[in-house]
């Protein structure tokens, strides 16, 4: 290989991969945001795409990638898929090569809905023994990968869209105090993790923002240590929210002494994408990505793989796809690319420490059930609670009354919403 010219230099940036020491000599997302202030710009992965050696080659880089994130090889069915049976070849293969390659690591996820294994989903368990067994889980995990997770998300999708809480066999078993019960185990395990509760549909205010906001309040009091709120960020060409949006949305959880991160990002489009969704899509990216930038406690972003070869998206949504800056031959999609190189760019970055606004701890309101008098309005009058609106807990300052038809139910301390 030729020494590295202005020209090349340029080639390189614009162009396919290259071999991975010219690409680590140059500008990249990664570098982008690291100097933009974040800790990272990075991407999922998973195990079998690794002997693909152009993607790992890809994948290496990391003046693109500072940061991974293993798709599946830490989910409970692929770590203890039988009880008492821990399994840590694949997620070893991932966090070895973070390690290897200087490259942080997000580790996901211990406590999820989904991709559990059937013993635990359909156990039948009681309260104390299903306790023992997450307990069980996270302390045997965090333990094995202690020191080598720069994040564990440790509760995963908690949250209905409406903002109660999922009838996950934890929810129903448990209640609510398994969030905080599984904080606890984590913290204990590797202290030195910062630990987090990630979430979709939480990247603007709304009734899931709000509950994931009332799952921080709840993890503190109980006096269990959480670090920060992982905005997943599974978005959708033109309709991804607004830079200002996010931004305030991010404030939010910072107000709470929150750190936030955007997690899984990816934008996707109705396939072949046109040039119009292209067009919105960089806009789209550009504003998560200088939303991220804008707010100071926002550490970084990743990408739900890097490449639309890899992308989850076509499988699960059908006929929709191109959501990630490379296309599937490994292509770098300039305009996108570009994008968010130059988002990291924009504005100047945030120089404020932000103070958590309030550690103490409230007394719970008692919220009662509460039937608005009969009444034929649609709309909820001003002084009422629309339907799935916020009508209670701690702290909260808004209606307590609910738009006519809807009732009040107090869900816990912290929630009381009309349905
Ligand atoms: C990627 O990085 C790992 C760890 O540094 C290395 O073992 C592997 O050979 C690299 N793969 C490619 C294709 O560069
Ligand atoms: C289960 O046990 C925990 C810990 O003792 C407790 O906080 C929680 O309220 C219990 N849940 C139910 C449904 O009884």
């Amino acid at each position: 290989m030729a020494p590295l010219t202005g020209l090349s230099l340029f080639l390189v940036a614009v162009g396919a991969i290259a071999s991975p020491l010219q690409k680590r000599a140059i500008d990249g997302l990664n570098t982008r945001a690291v100097a933009a202030g974040k800790a990272y710009f990075g991407s999922a992965t998973d195990n079998g795409e690794l002997t693909d050696t152009a993607y790992a080659a890809g994948l290496n880089n990391t003046a693109d990638f500072g940061q991974i994130t293993p798709g599946n090889s830490m989910k409970w069915d692929s770590i203890e898929p039988s009880r008492g049976v821990f399994s840590y070849a694949k997620g070893d293969v991932i966090a070895n090569l973070a390690k290897a390659n200087g490259q942080k690591l997000r580790c996901h996820t211990l406590v999820w809905h989904s991709q559990l294994p059937s013993w635990v989903s359909n156990g039948n368990f009681d309260n104390a023994t299903l306790i023992e067994i997450m307990t069980n889980h996270i302390t045997n995990e965090v333990s094995h990968f202690k020191g080598q997770c720069y994040h564990w998300d440790v509760v995963n999708e908690a949250l209905n869209e409406d903002g109660t809480f999922r009838e996950s066999v934890f929810y129903k078993t448990v209640g609510p105090a398994y969030i905080p019960l599984a904080f606890a185990a984590a913290a204990a395990a590797d202290p030195a993790a910062k630990l987090y509760y990630n979430d979709y549909n939480i990247e603007s205010a709304g009734l899931k923002s709000t509950g994931a906001q009332n799952i921080v309040k709840l993890v503190q009091q109980y006096g269990a240590h959480i670090d920060g709120v992982g905005m997943q960020a599974h978005f959708i060409v033109g309709s991804t929210p607004s830079q200002a949006a996010q931004e305030a949305n991010m404030k939010a959880f910072v107000d709470l002494g929150m750190e936030v991160a955007i997690t899984e990002l990816d934008i996707r489009a109705t396939t072949p994408i046109s040039d119009a969704d292209v067009a919105k899509q960089v806009v789209d990216y550009g504003n998560t990505v200088r939303a991220c930038k804008a707010v100071e406690r926002c550490v970084g972003v990743t990408i739900w793989d890097w490449t639309d070869k890899y992308s989850w998206i076509p499988s699960v949504f059908s006929g929709q796809g191109s959501a990630l800056p490379w296309d599937g031959d490994l292509k770098k999609k300039d305009a996108v690319y570009s994008a968010i190189l130059s988002a990291w760019d924009s504005g100047t970055a945030p120089t404020t420490t932000p103070t958590r606004t309030s550690t103490a701890i409230a007394t719970p309101t008692t919220t009662t059930v509460t039937k608005s008098p009969g009444c034929t309005a649609t709309a909820a009058p001003k002084g009422t609670a629309m339907l799935w609106g916020q009508c209670g807990g701690m702290g909260w300052a808004g209606p307590t009354v609910c738009v006519c038809g809807a009732t009040c139910k107090k869900y816990n301390d912290w929630y009381s919403q009309c349905v």
